[in-house]
């Protein structure tokens, strides 16, 4: 039975305490009470991570070859014997029957002992309602539905976190070919995708180059989060979940490729110029990952080139030497569209080049933030100010200053400079700011952000959409006290303000700066220049403005 087959759900859930996913566990939930990861019907517990590790299956003995867990940190923990599962808007979407709870230190790259820790909730999960929001929801066809659609035909899928371009395209015309199958692109929308970023650009982009396959072709957007390298989890994780969600949703057949063919080792069968990898562990024949009794062969094409002479996309081997050209990595590709120049048509059709443009402007097209971080009186809003006239002379670009003093006239007024309205208010900025960028403008903050936590997610919430540029204000605190224009350091001292930063409240000073500049040593003017000498150099402003 599936979990999405329990609709019995209690009709009283008033005063059941409510749990807000993330992305990654909302996928996992959707792919749980879709069906997609049938005969699964919730979070696994203690028994069934340890035998899924030990021998991928479930405890029962079910082949089942990934953990599928939700990990919170123990202070979210509703402590409930039942929990509702909320979106982040706040709509409850399951119900949760806790089973099991346990503790387990939470990784912590770099650290021997684990300071926080997470609390694993396993248990069944019944839906409350279906999801109806997020874009292309309409393509989202339950596993039901897409195997009723494909019927008994084969069906190659293929899915990816990334654009797809002419060389799959050219493969997964050939293995469809020689299998008479149908193809089926599951482009996977949890979690940031390559080069695209947004969800909505890589299926965007598919569909793109879904026009470039047969007639036929299924385009299923599937929320499955990466399988990374965690604790227990081996790179092999991300193919045997391909697969297994695949062959859910009526796959006879994955294609694979790059890391995920060299996790599973080298393959032992060979199916018309490709191999069918073998996983060890899966049943003898090879190749094979069951999901419930369902079990499909992983196929991975050899190595592609394109053939310059011919002017197609074909196995290496059947290119005369000196006429192949290889194909662009992420990076390569990424560095084509940040600077704005052509992607060449032998790599992509120009329909998914549209949507990859459209996904990545160039740089100088782009938003972006800088965000200036630094004490009071280290000369961050004088150098905020002269970019911002700078800017705003040029006329190419839109800027929004956020300066720190002024943010707490209005957009933070009435917070106080303790941490967690310190946090607050850097959060409110970094806010403010991604949106700015998100219409492709630029925004210049310049508030103090004296802990690494607030301004590491503040690039985190930028990155999503645009650029985020670091610059560490270091001027020492002798000088930035020296200058006390304000006269805020001597009423520090003076014990009239407590919880001055530099003073008595900490600064950390960042680590993950993309510029740093000591006004104690150079004018503003200097300063200000050497900030727009990374602008230009990086391609975020154009040499020849204005
Ligand atoms: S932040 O810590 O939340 O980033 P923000 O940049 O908004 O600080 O505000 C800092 C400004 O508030 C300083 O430039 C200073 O003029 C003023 N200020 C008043 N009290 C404090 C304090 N306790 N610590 C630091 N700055 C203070």
């Amino acid at each position: 039975m599936t979990a999405e087959a329990k609709t019995d759900v209690p009709a009283d859930l008033a005063g059941v305490p409510s749990l807000t996913l993330d992305e990654r566990q909302l996928g996992d939930l959707e792919l749980l009470l879709s069906g997609a990861f049938a005969p699964l019907t919730g979070f696994m517990g203690t028994a069934d991570v340890a035998a899924v590790t030990e021998r991928r299956t479930l405890a029962d003995g079910t082949p089942w070859p990934i953990p599928v867990t939700l990990d919170i940190p123990a202070e979210a923990d509703p402590a409930a014997d039942r929990v509702l599962l909320s979106d982040p808007e706040g709509t409850p979407l399951a119900l949760l029957d806790v089973a099991e709870r346990g503790d387990l230190p939470a990784a912590r790259p770099g650290r021997d002992a684990p300071d926080t820790w997470l609390t694993r909730l396993a248990g069944r999960v019944s839906a409350l309602r279906e999801p109806e929001h997020g874009p292309f929801r309409r393509l989202m066809l339950r596993p039901a539905q897409a195997r009723a659609e494909f019927g008994d035909s084969p069906v190659l899928a293929y899915a990816t976190r990334g654009p797809v371009h002419s060389r799959q395209i050219g493969q997964l015309r050939h293995l469809a070919g020689h299998l008479k199958a149908r193809l089926l692109l599951l482009p996977l929308v949890a979690g940031p995708a390559e080069v695209v970023t947004r969800p909505e650009s890589l299926i965007r982009a598919v569909l793109a180059a879904a026009a470039s396959l047969p007639p036929g072709t299924v385009v299923i957007p599937v929320p499955l989060a990466a399988r990374g390298p965690r604790s227990g989890v081996g790179p092999e994780c991300e193919p045997l979940a391909r697969a297994l969600v695949a062959a859910a949703y009526g796959a006879t057949h994955l294609m694979i490729e790059g890391p995920d063919a060299a996790s599973l080792g080298t393959g032992a069968s060979v199916l018309s110029g490709t191999s069918t990898v073998t996983f060890s562990g899966t049943s003898p024949g090879g190749g094979l990952t069951d999901t419930g009794g369902v079990t499909i062969p992983m196929l991975r094409v050899g190595d592609w080139a394109y053939d310059r002479v011919a002017e197609v996309w074909r196995p290496l081997a059947l290119i005369e030497a000196g006429t192949e050209r290889d194909d662009l990595s992420p990076g390569e590709l990424g560095d084509l569209l940040d600077a704005g120049a052509e992607v060449p048509a032998w790599f992509t059709p120009p329909a998914v080049a549209r949507e990859l443009r459209r996904a990545r402007p160039p740089r100088a097209e782009r938003g972006f933030v800088l965000f200036l971080t630094g004490l009071s009186g280290s000369g961050k809003s004088t150098i905020a100010r002269n970019l911002a006239d700078i800017l705003a002379e040029r006329g190419d670009r839109k800027v929004t200053l956020l300066d720190g003093d002024l943010v707490r006239q209005l957009l933070s007024a009435g917070l106080t400079f303790s941490r967690a309205d310190r946090d607050l208010n850097i959060v409110r900025i970094g806010f403010v700011a991604a949106e700015v960028a998100r219409h492709g403008g630029i925004a210049i903050c310049a508030p103090i952000a004296p802990y690494a936590a607030a301004r590491a997610q503040v690039r985190r919430m930028v990155s999503e959409v645009g650029d985020f540029l670091l610059i560490h204000v270091a001027t020492p605190i002798e000088v930035c006290e020296a200058r006390d224009r304000k006269g805020l350091y001597a009423k520090a001292r003076a014990g009239l303000i407590d919880q001055f930063t530099g003073i008595s409240d900490p600064y950390e000073e960042p680590l993950d700066a993309d510029l740093t500049i000591d006004t104690a040593a150079m004018t503003r003017e200097q300063a200000t220049e050497s900030v727009l000498r990374l602008l230009t150099s990086g391609g975020w402003l154009s040499q020849a403005a204005g």
